[in-house]
């Protein structure tokens, strides 16, 4: 849409109006006619800014042809021209949205006034909206400002839990691919495996990187990571649908998980999946308490899960994928 003019429509079945319109508007906009609405809505994919219709046209009522308009294209502003103002017509007009109305016959200096509203409006919108992008692409920013430090954070605590991380949204993000899951999806549901154990920022570093076992009360701490990590990035609203791979990515298919002790299909799917993932990597992985198993290894063990911690179905899916993919550390 060029602004620097300005489109303009005239839709009426008077010849006369239609030429007087075009003739007082078209030394500072562009303008195109039509004689009657269905015309209009027929080339609706005309860039348009401004419509001039008639109220009272033959074919269809004027009222009939705004709400038509205004549900394909809301940010048009409609005028509505009329020979016979009547109140209820007005109030109706304005109701469906008409920016303005004028009254027959009118004036050049009244027309291109109301048109020079109504493309001023069209300008501040266009600015609102420009302003609304700006904003938000700077909360992005600074919240991705934000989960970089809190991961960074957790890189110095535990930097085994970092590189984890990156490796199960890697691994997250070629299985769900190979599943079928939609591009916007694994967008999301990567970028929240990469955060999917934020919530050890809150747990002590001796938890953390503690060689032996954990005692009882140890482990009861640890269990309470996935919960933090929720209540950080629950206010991320645009991380909403992707926010039970964080909270529940250690519950069991046999509800032995923390930390609802969420059972089968209680489970999101997505995070069932997930879950698979994030044992095998740990597996594949040398920790402080136990050496690494070979791939090979890792799978077997996964699938002797199956029913217990897994979802079966899900093994049988997923194994065969995470087996094929190669060379991901
Ligand atoms: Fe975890």
């Amino acid at each position: 849409m060029s602004l620097s003019r300005g489109t303009i429509l005239v839709v009426d079945d008077e010849r006369g109006i239609r030429e007087s319109l075009k003739m007082i508007l078209k030394d500072k906009y562009k303008v195109v006619t039509f004689e009657s609405p269905e015309e209009v809505l027929k080339n609706s994919s005309i860039d348009v800014d401004v419509i001039f219709s008639d109220i009272k046209m033959l074919s269809m009522n004027g009222i009939s042809f705004l709400k038509k308009i205004k549900s394909l294209k809301p940010e048009v502003e409609v005028i509505m021209i009329t020979a016979y103002p009547s109140f209820s017509t007005t109030l109706e007009a304005l109701r469906c949205g008409a920016f303005d109305y004028i009254v027959k016959p009118f004036n050049k200096d009244e027309i291109l006034r109301v048109a020079e509203r109504a493309i001023q409006k069209k300008i501040e919108l266009i600015e609102n909206e420009r302003m609304m992008r700006d904003l938000t692409h700077s909360l992005q920013e600074n919240y991705q400002a934000t989960i970089d430090a809190l991961i960074l954070a957790i890189d110095a605590k535990d930097a085994y839990t970092a590189r984890h991380s990156r490796r199960v949204s890697y691994l997250f993000g070629k299985v769900l691919r190979k599943i079928g899951f939609e591009e916007d999806k694994i967008d999301l549901l990567t970028h929240i495996a990469g955060l999917h154990d934020i919530g050890k920022i809150g747990i002590s570093e001796y938890i953390l990187r503690k060689p032996s076992s954990l005692t009882v009360k140890e482990y009861e701490e640890i269990k309470r990571h996935p919960l933090i990590g929720y209540k950080i990035l629950k206010s991320m609203k645009f991380l909403k649908n992707g926010l039970s791979v964080v909270l529940y990515h250690h519950e069991k298919f046999n509800g032995q998980g923390y930390p609802e002790g969420l059972k089968g299909e209680e489970i999101p799917y997505e995070v069932r999946i997930f879950s698979i993932i994030d044992v095998y990597d740990a597996l594949v992985t040398d920790r402080c308490y136990r050496k690494r198993m070979s791939s090979r290894e890792a799978l077997r063990e996964l699938e002797s899960r199956g029913g217990k911690d897994f979802d079966p179905r899900l093994i049988t899916l997923v194994v065969p994928i995470l087996s094929k993919i190669e060379g991901y550390k």
